[in-house]
């Protein structure tokens, strides 16, 4: 091996990244000896509870460059990454940026990167919802057209990329580094019993998480919501983080009133991830829009509603946890009477669920770069 170091940027810009990255920073450490690393947060988002605060819990070092890029629309978004981005790339001219999951922040440094000829590796590629209107779905197609090393997390991933013709050379399934990080902390998670706080039992309530597009910027499916919120309160309490958009849309189109009157829902401050992860893990099922909790719930063996028409992530409903239901009430109902009498029994989680996956993709990259 030579004495070079490489430089490699390791992207977050949203919530659901920071999770993802930390246990690639977690391993990338390890290897000082040849890398030289820079953490650049691109600021999609800002709020103490949806950024920093993971940062401090998972012990991630203050971004070398902050971006402090904040909300827009899609264009604004992710044209002021890009402007920001390339000012970073140019003056650190690094072998290798790496993206991770499937936001704005994933799309938009992947482009800069590959327009000054810097490879990129993508951490979650080949998922596909086949479903365009999802802004993530556009992301994930871009990103991985685009990049070099594409480390996937689960085998339907594999075949998207092959079928799409990408090269098999390029191809990695490693495994999900979400799941690292919530198999890395899972006894603190356990230790907290964060249900406590909100006078809630173990397994007598549902966690809810709902912020997608597609269910909160409309009045009428947030009031299907609500139906939905009001059928589920007759098995179990709800208690619902509520992220900033979702808040946002409740109050500005009316609806306020009526989430109030549900029976036992508590609408509260999105929460730290060890605060957040506790709820799930006492949480008798889920429901949710977000992509990350169907894998998570899918590694605990917790039964999952995903409010949604599809799922980028297969594996989540071949393993039994997860049900698809949209906001189709007769299928939210059946899934509820399922969900509430899941039986756990002796649960497996599927084999690459492991909690090594940063520790591949750094091995892969590690080899790659002492050749
Ligand atoms: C983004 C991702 C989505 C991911 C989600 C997790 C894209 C296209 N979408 O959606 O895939 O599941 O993050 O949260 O990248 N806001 C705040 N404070 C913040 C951040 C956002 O108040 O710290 C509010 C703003 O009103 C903002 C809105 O939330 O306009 C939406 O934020 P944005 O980053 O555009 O998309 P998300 O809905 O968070």
């Amino acid at each position: 091996m030579n004495n070079k170091k490489y430089k490699i940027v390791l992207v977050g810009g949203a919530r659901p990244n920071f999770m993802k990255i930390a246990p690639i920073w977690r391993e990338l450490i390890k290897q000082k000896d040849i890398f030289e690393l820079f953490i650049v947060h691109t600021g999609q988002h800002y709020d103490y509870e949806m950024s920093k605060v993971f940062f401090e819990q998972f012990h991630l070092p203050t971004p070398h460059y902050y971006l402090n890029v904040g909300s827009g629309s899609h264009a604004y978004q992710t044209a002021q990454i890009m402007i920001a981005f390339e000012k970073v790339i140019l003056e650190l001219m690094p072998n290798l940026v790496i993206v991770v999951g499937d936001v704005n922040s994933t799309i938009a440094t992947s482009l800069t990167a590959v327009k000054l000829n810097i490879p990129i590796a993508h951490v979650e590629a080949g998922l596909r919802s086949f479903d365009r209107t999802m802004p993530e779905e556009i992301n994930r197609i871009l990103t991985d057209r685009i990049s070099d090393f594409l480390f996937v997390s689960e085998p339907a991933g594999v075949e998207n990329l092959l079928r799409e013709g990408t090269e098999e050379s390029k191809i990695y399934l490693v495994g999900n580094t979400m799941i690292d990080t919530l198999s890395y902390h899972f006894e603190t998670i356990r230790a907290i019993q964060a249900k406590n706080l909100y006078n809630l039992e173990s397994h007598k309530y549902c966690t809810i998480t709902l912020h997608r597009p597609s269910n909160v910027d409309s009045k009428e499916n947030l009031q299907k919501i609500a139906d939905i919120l009001n059928e589920a309160s007759k098995y179990v309490k709800l208690i619902f983080p509520a992220h900033p958009r979702t808040t946002k849309n409740i109050e500005s189109f009316g609806l306020k009133h009526i989430f109030d009157s549900i029976n036992d829902l508590q609408i509260i401050q999105p929460l730290g991830y060890f605060e957040f992860m506790s709820l799930i893990v006492d949480s008798r099922f889920v429901l949710t829009d977000s992509g990350g909790i169907q894998e998570e719930t899918t590694w605990l063996g917790i039964p999952c509603i995903t409010l949604r028409e599809n799922t980028e992530r297969p594996i989540t409903i071949t393993q039994g946890t997860n049900v698809i239901t949209g906001l189709d009430f007769d299928k939210v109902r059946q899934a509820l009477k399922r969900a509430n009498s899941f039986d756990r029994g002796d649960y497996t989680p599927p084999p690459l669920l492991d909690g090594q996956a940063s520790q591949r993709i750094i091995k892969i990259l590690r080899d790659f770069f002492a050749q």
